[in-house]
């Protein structure tokens, strides 16, 4: 019985191609897509969610729009040169004939939440102003999900937007702080886990060559190929979002340590920093950090069911 998952997202090319993901994986049976400011505008992530859907032939998805702004201090910047200002790497995806879901997206989630017989996995890829929304408005629901499966954060990477800092979290760190310390069953899918799992190009030519929604997916990379070879020299990119995914497709497919997480609200140059315990940790807030990948499995998994998108 594929697991009801919903994906919160601010797509941006790594969510694209999470989102793919999910639609290729059996094991789980994607209800709702939730969109948040983040990579870009949220009229623009709540865009190319319903297009990326489109895609894949899923326009049936239900796309509901979330927070476009952060809970507390807007976000100083986003992150266009990296995604696109469109935020899918310059591509243009063909229009979904689907509306957006009325319902914001915490209504939609508390809904579905409330309603389903089986307990929701959510996998959170974005800032997490949305979850954090949804803990302090509709508690009841967010109790009851099953799984949450974030991605961002660092137990010992540091940052990718600032030294300190991962994207997701530095782009609304008090809604991280709520998150990680309301004692859900959390997996945090950090920078410790994504950076060293980069798909190479060869992995990125074989789900091009399977069809059109490879083709585009591979196409929409091409800007984060880019951006990742004038900026780390790599000639592969770090799909961070598809590995949380992973994650939320395949339990345990990431080795985690149980830590306490505390997030730095400050406003000063660590803002945003992820500050995880040194010890294991029984306590009922502590979070699952994934600590252990094993990448070249996880980029095989991702090619192949992406390649099987066009089968
Ligand atoms: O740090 C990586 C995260 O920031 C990913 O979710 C990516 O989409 C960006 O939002
Ligand atoms: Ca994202």
């Amino acid at each position: 019985m594929p697991v009801p998952l919903v994906i919160d997202t601010d797509p941006g090319i790594d969510d694209a191609l999470a989102i793919l993901l999910a639609l290729a994986s059996p094991e789980v049976d994607l209800r709702l897509v939730t969109t948040v400011h983040g990579n870009v505008e949220l009229a623009r992530t709540t865009e190319n969610a319903l297009r990326v859907l489109h895609l894949a032939g899923r326009s049936d998805v239900p796309v509901a729009a979330g927070a476009r702004e952060s809970l507390v201090h807007p976000q100083p910047e986003r992150a266009g040169h990296v995604h696109g200002t469109a935020g899918l790497g310059g591509v243009e995806l063909a229009p979904s004939p689907a509306a957006v879901d009325p319902r914001p997206a915490v209504v939609a989630l508390a809904e579905l939440l409330m309603t389903s017989p089986e307990p929701v996995t959510v996998a959170a890829v974005g800032p997490l102003t949305n979850v954090a929304l949804l803990l302090r408005v509709f508690p009841d629901a967010a109790a009851r999900i099953g799984r949450l499966v974030v991605m961002g954060g660092a137990a010992w990477r540091g940052g990718n937007v600032t030294a300190a800092a991962e994207f997701n979290i530095w782009a609304d760190p008090e809604a991280a702080q709520a998150v990680f310390g309301a004692g859900l069953p959390t997996v945090m899918v950090g920078l410790d886990v994504t950076l060293p799992t980069v798909l190479g190009e060869e992995g990125i030519a074989r789900f091009a060559a399977a069809g059109p929604i490879g083709n585009r997916a591979a196409a929409i990379l091409q800007q984060y190929l880019d951006h990742a070879r004038t900026a780390y020299g790599t000639t592969g990119v770090v799909v961070h979002d598809a590995l949380a995914v992973t994650e939320a497709i395949l339990p345990g497919t990431l080795g985690t340590v149980r830590r306490d997480v505390v997030v730095d609200t400050s406003l000063g140059p660590e803002r945003g920093r992820t500050v995880a315990g040194e010890r294991e940790s029984a306590a009922p807030t502590a979070v699952e950090i994934a600590e252990k990948v094993d990448s070249a499995a996880t980029v095989e998994f991702l090619v192949s069911r992406l390649a099987s998108l066009d089968g």
